[in-house]
């Protein structure tokens, strides 16, 4: 039977395997600076369904797909049949049915695990409402090249408890971290993932209290993408939990600063925070390209 590997959160992968695919990332990333080609899958065809905006996670695997030597197709919900219904077991068994890989960027989580469950070809999660593991590929790499391994230190998530903060629980879990939350009440991050995960997640209500002692400062916006309407009360609610260098000097001295982008300057953080010296931000947005590459190197080699 055919065997395929599917990337819909980070628990898709063992502590062994992530480091794996951070280390191809970083190899693939120089490889990349030395002007090397690497071309391994010529004529394969990466889907893109997107029923959400997107600036990196688009960019980086359409980059990245043709500089393997393949091809990306991108499939917005609004020009498709899947903005008109069409159920996604069809879809699933369709696409896959003409192509190599998908990604899929949407709203419920569901709905990848429903393409997962459905497709003939590997399927990643671009994010959910719950989950961005793409993302925490490409922050944990970058906390690998500049401090080295993540293990036994301490991160803290910034704001809301949503599909980034699920996919740092995860990644706690994974790579074997601490990880302190700062939320006003009413945002915390879903109750299941911090029963399973109570031994190593903790929730501070004071921003100050929380990032004493971290290694790595996260945040992200107060409102995430389908919360639009949302945004005035948020910004009332979430007025005390914003990063700034003032901030960032209560934790570790070399502890660093990360946002998954994009960022809204003056809200979530000061304006001056994405300039400090402790942000590897824009490291970070590039290693999206690098991670998801070894990541789909991984999976196409895995799947067969
Ligand atoms: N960080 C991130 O996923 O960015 P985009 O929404 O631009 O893809
Ligand atoms: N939490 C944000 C992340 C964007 C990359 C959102 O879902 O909109």
């Amino acid at each position: 039977m055919k065997q395929i590997r599917h990337f819909l959160t980070l628990l898709d992968l063992s502590q062994s395997e992530f480091h794996q695919i951070i280390n191809r990332a970083i190899e693939l990333k120089a490889m990349r600076r030395a002007g090397e080609v690497y071309a391994p899958f010529p004529h394969k065809v990466l889907g893109m369904i997107f029923e959400k905006s997107s600036t990196r996670t688009r960019v980086s695997f359409e980059a990245g797909m043709a500089q393997f030597g393949g091809h990306a197709m991108f499939l917005s919900s609004r020009d498709t049949q899947l903005g008109r219904g069409e159920p996604i077991e069809d879809s699933a068994k369709v696409i896959s049915s003409m192509i190599d890989i998908v990604m899929i960027r949407t709203f419920a989580h569901k709905t990848v695990e429903d393409f997962a469950k459905h497709s003939s070809v590997p399927v990643i999660n671009a994010l959910t409402d719950d989950y961005h593991p793409c993302q925490l590929l490409a922050d944990m790499q970058t906390y690998w090249e500049h401090r080295g391994d993540i293990k036994g230190k301490t991160v803290t998530w910034v704001g809301d408890g949503n599909n980034m903060c699920h996919s740092y629980i995860n990644a706690a879990k994974v790579l074997d971290f601490k990880l302190n939350i700062a939320c006003p009440q009413g945002y915390d991050p879903s109750p299941e993932l911090m029963a399973l995960n109570a031994d190593r997640v903790t929730i501070f209500r004071d921003i100050k209290d929380a990032v004493h002692n971290s290694d790595l400062i996260v945040t992200d916006v107060w409102a995430s993408m389908g919360q639009e309407e949302e945004q005035k009360a948020r910004e009332k609610s979430f007025a005390d939990f914003q990063v700034s260098p003032a901030l960032m000097s209560l934790a570790n001295t070399d502890a660093l600063f990360m946002h998954c982008l994009p960022a809204h300057r003056g809200e979530e953080i000061s304006v001056d925070m994405l300039e400090d010296s402790s942000s590897v931000v824009f490291d970070e947005a590039e290693n999206r390209l690098h991670a998801q590459k070894a990541l789909m190197e991984f999976l196409l080699n895995a799947s067969h």
